[in-house]
């Protein structure tokens, strides 16, 4: 146990974790469903969602990983042998295995568009969003050219992790995510000088609470788990990294801003864009492949914008797509005995080719009817749907119930450098953390539990209790 691999320094840490927080949903997602949802509104409810439900499982996470040193099928079978708990690991790595297939090839898109803007390829389509939508969807429904980005996609992941966690992980992420800031940081100094830019804040956090639906606030949820990479053991894998020497509190606090940082200013950099070049702000998930490459060449040095905005995306993609492979890798490496090279490379190819599967189902191939949806989105479906939420709502009951909340907060001890730190310790007169810890985990795993029996109902019989 002892010559497990480790992360070189607390900020290496910090920055791989929040790298796999910071990913698609950050610049792809967030962005249009704050926009659509209430703006404001829906940004108050998100946070919201992210520090009472998100906090208590991120903190769950790194505490179970770091106690056992083990990936999450170890972490549970050590801390609850012999029993079933072991299969709520393997459901986080069966996640991981499903979710990096259909990211992969979203990868494989943003390393290409990038590649279209070096070349100028976006100026053709300068002004014209049909133009540029049908180029879109001609891309992605091809049989070969998605497929040739989303191995290359695959192979950087693959080549990141094979190096080891301080090597490859810590060593790339901490190049990557300063990256993604600086780039970032100019991309929201472009926008807000534009004229009519500033108009972005404004729709992005004036609160409209007319526009917040019952339905945004569940889809405020769902999103505070995917962001924040939780259900799927990815959290719990990155802890058992750790020293002992960590205040796993603070440090799960700091992945929480940066994650939540980096998505308000991927909104402020997209709309104020938009609103600048009088683009159409409500054009959903189709704004970030065709909206925005139509707006780009309007703007002097377009090409140099564009471009930077793809290949943050695509850092933003590998960081993320880089921790999800390294839940299955550490599975191998620590259940089966295999070596990194070989459980990278083996299940890192076996990922690739069912998500060549999920490519061709976007138009080359009609794989599945189910629920009438392509491959791709039965994958994103289940996982992002029932599977996260399952394995999210489970850690939380374990934590509860099975390991309990006095353990958790004595491991959450080693490293506060505070040894009047326990269960009793009073936070507010008379209010000792061990119950506020026991409320916050009840009211997270109930949450969770209610929005999963809010998507059966609303499959079973056609409408959700709510949303
Ligand atoms: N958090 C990532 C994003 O916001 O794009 C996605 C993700 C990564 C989900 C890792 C789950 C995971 F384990």
């Amino acid at each position: 146990m002892n010559n497990r691999e480790k992360w070189g320094s607390r900020f290496g840490f910090i920055l791989a974790a929040s790298g796999s927080a910071v990913g698609l949903g950050n610049i792809w997602k967030y962005p249009h469903m704050a926009g659509e949802n209430g703006g404001g509104a829906f940004t108050i409810v998100y946070l919201i969602c992210i520090l009472v439900v998100g906090l208590p499982i991120v903190v769950s996470e790194f505490v179970l990983g770091r106690k056992t040193q083990l990936s999450p099928v170890g972490a549970f079978t050590s801390l609850a042998p012999n029993s079933n708990w072991k299969w709520v690991g393997m459901l986080g790595v069966s996640s991981a295995f499903i979710i990096l297939s259909f990211y992969g090839v979203v990868g494989g898109w943003t390393l290409k568009y990038t590649f279209i803007s070096l070349m100028g390829g976006f100026n053709e389509l300068s002004g014209n969003p049909d133009l540029s939508g049908s180029l879109f969807s001609s891309f992605i429904a091809k049989p070969f050219s998605p497929i040739f980005w989303q191995i290359l996609f695959m192979v950087l992941t693959i080549f990141v992790i094979v190096q080891g966690v301080k090597g490859g992980i810590e060593k790339w992420t901490k190049i990557m995510m300063p990256t993604i800031l600086i780039i970032l940081a100019i991309l929201v100094i472009r926008g807000l000088t534009l004229p009519n830019g500033t108009q972005a804040l404004d729709f992005l956090f004036k609160p409209k609470f007319e526009d917040l639906t019952a339905s945004s606030i569940v889809l405020a949820l769902g999103h505070a788990f995917f962001t924040l990479s939780l259900g799927m053991g990815t959290m719990i894998t990155y802890g058992s990294y750790l020293r002992s020497d960590q205040n796993l509190l603070t440090s799960a606090l700091w992945i929480i801003l940066l994650d939540t940082a980096i998505a308000m200013m991927a909104g402020i950099a997209i709309f104020a864009t938009v609103f600048a070049m009088g683009a159409d702000p409500g054009s959903g998930p189709g704004l970030i492949f065709v909206v925005l490459p139509t707006i780009f060449p309007n703007i002097a040095g377009g090409a140099i914008w564009g471009t930077l905005f793809f290949f943050l995306l695509f850092m933003a993609a590998l960081t993320s797509a880089i921790s999800i492979l390294e839940v299955i890798t550490a599975y191998f490496i620590d259940e089966k005995g295999w070596s990194r090279a070989k459980a990278t490379i083996i299940f890192g190819s076996f990922v690739t080719v069912v998500g060549i599967f999920c490519s061709l189902s976007m138009g080359s191939l009609n794989i599945t009817s189910f629920m009438n949806m392509s491959f791709f989105d039965v994958l994103d479906y289940l996982s992002s749907k029932y599977m996260l939420p399952i394995v999210g709502m489970l850690t939380g009951i374990f934590v509860l119930y099975q390991w309990g909340i006095p353990e958790l907060i004595n491991e959450l001890r080693i490293g506060m450098k505070n040894d009047n730190f326990n269960e009793n310790t009073s936070i507010i007169s008379g209010i000792n953390i061990g119950i506020v810890l026991k409320i916050l985990f009840i009211i997270s795993a109930s949450v969770i539990g209610f929005i999963l029996i809010n998507e059966i109902i609303a499959n079973i019989t056609g409408s959700p209790i709510i949303g």
